[in-house]
């Protein structure tokens, strides 16, 4: 929805094509540049609830004879969305901010590790910008750490915005 309380262009076009937010456009934008899922690509994606990319990545595994799979982590209980998920696609109910990189792979295919790290993972708004920016920063942070290996701002509680800015 818009602010305004009309539905907007997204959230119509993505009720239209079976969506469960118009979150799906962000990754499809995403996929549509970058090309990061290729068919039978393990997927794990932080912060999926409702579960719009979960949609998005199962579209681009390809068919299910390929394989491939996708995880999604949220801190809230998500049901994997009936439409445009198959059986590649389940979710994990955690905090990513204390999930160890070694239970992470444990979630992944033969615990080989994902070949995609997705996050789309934000906090509920304060409405006080710099502490919904950090906040930000810190989930970003960690979604990194996971990916490439350990940030050392991530694991103290200074994750200031401009060490971010500039890394
Ligand atoms: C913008 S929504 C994600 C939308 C999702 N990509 C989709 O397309 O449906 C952000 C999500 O991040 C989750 N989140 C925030 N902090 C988290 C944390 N520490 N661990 C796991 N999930 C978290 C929230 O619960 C929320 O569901």
């Amino acid at each position: 929805m818009s602010g305004v309380g009309t539905p907007d262009f997204f959230y119509r076009e993505a009720q239209r094509l079976g969506y469960v937010a118009r979150s799906a456009f962000k990754l499809i934008q995403i996929q549509k540049q970058y090309k990061l899922i290729t068919p039978g690509a393990s997927v794990l994606d932080l912060g999926c609830a409702p579960g719009a990319w979960l949609q998005v990545a199962c579209q681009n595994l390809g068919p299910l004879e390929r394989g491939g799979s996708v995880v999604g982590i949220d801190i809230k209980d998500v049901k994997v969305p009936s439409s445009h998920c198959d059986s590649r696609v389940r979710t994990v109910c955690a905090d990513v901010m204390s999930l160890l990189k070694e239970r992470a792979r444990v979630l992944s295919p033969q615990g080989r590790g994902f070949s995609v790290i997705l996050s789309d993972m934000c906090s509920s708004v304060s409405g006080i910008a710099t502490k919904d920016a950090a906040l930000s920063c810190k989930l970003g942070m960690r979604a990194l750490s996971l990916a490439v290996g350990k940030i050392s701002s991530v694991d103290s509680d200074d994750c200031e915005l401009s060490s971010f800015l500039v890394a």
